[in-house]
């Protein structure tokens, strides 16, 4: 198995050590600061005999050596700098992405391609866009993430274990992202039954706030090890076709009463990558925050 990760900053970086160290596949590390990248894939390379693995990781900035991967992963990008939303990074981002998938397109043209770049939903429908490929081939990594966040935050509120808590968020990687609180459950109880209101919002915004939390503590860059986490469990899902429900954004056509956009919504994911989207019995509120998500991603497509 070949994965290619277009992007060896800290996301990309930290993906392509998880795929090796976990012996999940050979990886190809393209980015335009080549040496860096090279430096990267060397100092990983001489951690394997320690962790003991025999998987290689190559470095480039020529997208010939993408060529045969089974997925790539686009992380190239501009990252959050501390008071900046991951809309603002639209335009540069959005010119970087562009000039990726078309590389993609050629060299690529049977791969999976899942986006990580900001904004991810606008981005992830670019690139549905400019690859031409099946929908099922093009989603982003976020809603996973975002989900992982609001366990992390309400197992530390309740003092529960992590395993014992089960949600999804929906919608936009965004200030608009839906926290599906109909289906949050602790330990099969209703999340509303155990946690007190404005416990549970505070909770909620501090989830959509927490990537620009770490953005601002971190002083440059942005999150990584959670996101390159998220991607992780998505390439597993892939390779394994193991069919797990993964929240992705993915291009709806018609589901949720949507058409011609990419936003986060759970997916059966396996080796042909999106095998089904799930339409959930959403709560009227939810329902209307979802609409108004999508609203936000359009209104982004559109500054592209
Ligand atoms: N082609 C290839 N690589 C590029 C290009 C390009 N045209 N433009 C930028 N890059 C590379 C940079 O050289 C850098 O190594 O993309 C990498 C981005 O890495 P970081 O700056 O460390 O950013 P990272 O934290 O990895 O985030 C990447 O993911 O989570 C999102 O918002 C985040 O959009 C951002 C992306």
């Amino acid at each position: 198995m070949k994965v290619s990760i277009i992007g060896a900053g800290n996301v990309g970086a930290t993906l392509g050590m998880r795929i090796i160290e976990n012996d999940t596949a050979d990886v190809v590390l393209l980015d335009i600061a080549k040496n860096m990248a090279i430096g990267k894939s060397f100092d990983l390379l001489d951690a394997a005999s320690i962790i003991g693995h025999e998987r290689y990781i190559k470095s480039t900035d020529d997208y010939k050596d993408i060529k045969e991967s089974d997925i790539v992963v686009v992380t190239a990008g501009v990252p959050r700098k501390p008071g900046m939303t991951r809309e603002e990074l639209v335009s540069i981002n959005a010119r970087i992405v562009k000039g990726a998938c078309v590389k993609i397109k050629s060299y690529a043209p049977q791969a999976i391609v899942i986006m990580v770049t900001n904004p991810l939903d606008a981005l992830t429908y670019l690139a549905y866009k400019v690859t031409g490929f099946e929908r099922r081939r093009v989603f982003g990594m976020a809603g996973l993430l975002d989900a992982s966040r609001f366990v992390n935050l309400i197992a530390h509120e309740l003092k529960v274990p992590r395993s014992s808590i089960e949600t999804c968020i929906l919608g936009s990687h965004g200030d608009t992202m839906v926290p599906v609180i109909s289906k949050t459950r602790v330990g099969g109880k209703d999340i509303t039954k155990v946690l007190p209101k404005d416990k549970l919002d505070l909770i909620v915004k501090r989830t959509r706030d927490r990537g620009a939390e770490i953005v601002s503590l971190l002083g440059s860059g942005s999150a990584y090890y959670s996101p390159s986490a998220a991607v992780f469990k998505m390439i597993g899902a892939i390779l394994k076709d193991s069919g797990d429900v993964l929240v992705v954004s993915a291009n709806l056509e018609g589901e949720y009463g949507l058409e011609d956009i990419s936003i986060g919504v759970p997916c059966k994911i396996g080796k042909a990558g999106i095998e089904k989207i799930i339409e959930l019995d959403l709560a009227p509120d939810e329902k209307s925050a979802f609409k108004k998500s999508a609203q936000a991603i359009k209104d982004s497509v559109k500054s592209l």
